[in-house]
């Protein structure tokens, strides 16, 4: 037997019992009369000491241990004189009469402790040795429990589970497909799904009536910290349901999470449609943990002189509290972080209201301080405070304002970890405009049903009412970061033509790649929805995280690697032949 109780279940009731423990040296120390050991496993630190006096040999044994050999130890339970009162086993420790080393180990790349010494690259080789630390294994304990509270929720609601294929058919919409060749068929590729959308929705033809999967989905996309090119949806579609019925049904899902997993009750969330998060925020996935509301300024700030805000499309601002205090060099910090290329505003403007009520400006040439003052006035500013204000063409300067809004957000500490403020994003524009191909894109995907109020100006040609056409779709929002997606869908095969047509689709392209689906439209298909979580981002952002690398057993790195196991990897000739592939990578 290699153990009768884990390193982190004895306590004082089990004072004088005989023991045996398995697990991996953390860190000894030899006082010479004794030598203690630390020993971990999944469910903690259990201290062993060795006493020279009782037992030489063990005790030259115990000095001999290295990091992270596996070791077997019997021996009695002991209360310590010395109580380690931030160790759930600190109140004890084992008097070893046995000792067996089950395995050696060379000494590891990095330490093994809450804290690493350990760079990126280096934790991802050894992943398995990252994973031995306690909060990385935290994180994957948090992520099982998640995914079995999910299933628990959703099976109370009727929901079933069902395993949808991963070898499908590529669509060139949305991200990139990963392709994979198929031998039977020389010349003809499989993709991985990037979410399996098109079987959910034939799951509902089926009359399955609600289905969910917690599924892997496969992106070739560029990664970030809230991406990886493989990840995990929770999936899920009801038939017979309005947006009301899906809202309720995932409010409460997230509602449940929270509550069971991190004791923290959400009030209900509140709903923003997209123009309004827009105007307000600049950004579909706005951080409600604070305000900084835009301040639009143009009927105030234009036609006095100063050219910049004169042929500006859009004046607006934001009031950041008690930062008139910042000094020439704070101020051009945030002028270059706005004027970086990722964000590329032209300059930044500020108005400070001074403690003493007066008003300094950056353009305080162009306004006297009564105009400034009116300025501050919209803001809702007080003495102490200071207005941002960008300017330029309309999309543009919101998106520019809300990087700064946010810049100043973690500059000022307004978001608070243990802080949750959930928000669903409803009544998305259906189609997108893009200049460069000169085509519309869907927004979500080319599946979702416009509202019905929109459907019969499907059929304008007119470029302008067709980008004002509103989706039945809604995002689930979670302190800025977009935990969720999903719509109503389409399900009338005529409708759905209309859609693939306006985004540029000839009938046979559209047959020829989603003909099942538009087949299946045809055998009563009843009104149906849907939503998906990103299920890592869930995770790492229920613990105040961005990156889900930490919340992935076996994430790959910025360059879609799994360093681990060093794939992607060339293969062997005979395989490419095998495949019809040739051998010959194109030149870089
Ligand atoms: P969508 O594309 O919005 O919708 O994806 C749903 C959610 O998945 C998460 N997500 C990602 N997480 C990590 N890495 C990625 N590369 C990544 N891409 C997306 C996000 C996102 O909100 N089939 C539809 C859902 C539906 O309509 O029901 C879909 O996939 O959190």
């Amino acid at each position: 037997m290699y153990r009768t109780h884990t390193c982190g279940e004895l306590r004082m009731s089990h004072v004088g019992q005989e023991v045996t423990l398995s697990g991996w040296v953390q860190a000894s120390r030899d006082f010479g009369a004794l030598t203690f050991v630390d020993l971990r496993d999944r469910y903690g630190i259990t201290q062993l000491v060795f006493n020279q006096e009782d037992n030489a040999d063990l005790s030259a044994q115990a000095r001999e241990l290295g990091r992270e050999f596996v070791i077997m130890a019997k021996g009695m339970v002991r209360e310590r004189s010395n109580k380690n009162p931030n160790r759930a086993t600190g109140d004890i420790e084992i008097e070893v009469k046995e000792l067996q080393v089950l395995n050696a180990s060379k000494v590891p790349p990095f330490t093994i402790e809450d804290e690493t010494d350990g760079g990126d690259d280096l934790r991802m080789k050894y992943r398995y040795l990252d994973l031995r630390r306690t909060p990385v294994q935290n994180n994957l304990l948090f992520r099982s429990q998640l995914a079995i509270e999910t299933r628990k929720y959703l099976a109370g609601q009727h929901f079933v589970e069902v395993e949808t294929p991963v070898l499908i058919k590529s669509t060139p919409e949305g991200a990139r497909d990963f392709v994979v060749p198929s031998r039977m068929n020389p010349g003809q590729f499989y993709a991985l799904p990037q979410s399996p959308q098109t079987f959910k929705q034939i799951l509902m033809v089926a009359g399955m009536d609600r289905y969910f999967q917690i599924v892997k989905c496969f992106r070739d996309e560029d990664l970030r910290a809230d991406r990886q090119p493989e990840f995990t949806q929770i999936d899920c579609e009801m038939a017979f349901v309005t947006r009301e019925d899906i809202l309720q049904t995932f409010e409460g899902l997230t509602k449940y999470l929270f509550k069971t997993v991190l004791n923290i009750e959400l009030p209900t969330f509140p709903r923003m449609s997209y123009d309004e998060a827009m105007q307000r925020y600049g950004s579909d996935k706005p951080d409600l943990r604070f305000g900084m509301e835009f301040v639009e300024l143009n009927d105030l700030a234009q036609n006095k002189g100063f050219s910049v805000f004169d042929s500006a499309e859009l004046v607006v601002g934001i009031c950041t509290e008690g930062t008139a205090e910042y000094s020439r060099k704070q101020i051009d910090e945030l002028t270059d972080y706005v004027k970086r290329p990722q964000i590329g505003a032209k300059g930044l403007v500020y108005v400070k209201y001074e403690i003493d009520g007066s008003v300094k400006s950056s353009v305080d040439k162009f306004y006297s301080p009564d105009d400034l003052k009116s300025w501050l006035e919209r803001a809702g500013a007080k003495p102490g405070d200071m207005l941002l204000i960008l300017a330029g063409e309309e999309e543009k300067t919101r998106k520019q304002l809300n990087e700064l809004r946010l810049e100043m957000g973690r500059r000022l500490g307004l978001m608070k970890q243990g802080d949750f403020k959930p928000l669903w994003v409803v009544d998305f524009p259906l189609l997108e405009w893009d200049e460069d191909t000169q085509r519309f894109y869907a927004m979500h995907h080319p599946f979702t049903s416009p509202k019905p109020d929109d459907i019969v100006k499907m059929q304008s040609d007119d470029r302008l009412v067709l980008k004002g056409l509103r989706a039945d779709a809604y995002d689930l929002v979670l302190n800025g970061v977009e935990i969720g997606g999903g719509s109503i869908r389409i399900h009338d095969r005529d409708l759905q033509m209309k859609n693939f047509s306006l985004l540029g689709f000839t009938q046979e392209q559209a047959e020829y790649q989603f003909g099942f689906l538009m087949g299946a439209f045809e055998y009563g298909a009843p009104p149906h929805g849907g939503i998906a979580f990103g299920f890592d981002r869930l995770c790492a952002v229920m613990n105040g995280q961005s990156s889900i690398r930490d919340f992935i057993a076996f994430p790959k790195n910025n360059q879609g690697r799994d360093m681990m196991i060093d794939a992607p990897s060339e293969i062997a000739k005979e395989q490419l032949n095998e495949l019809f592939l040739s051998s010959n990578p194109p030149k870089k």
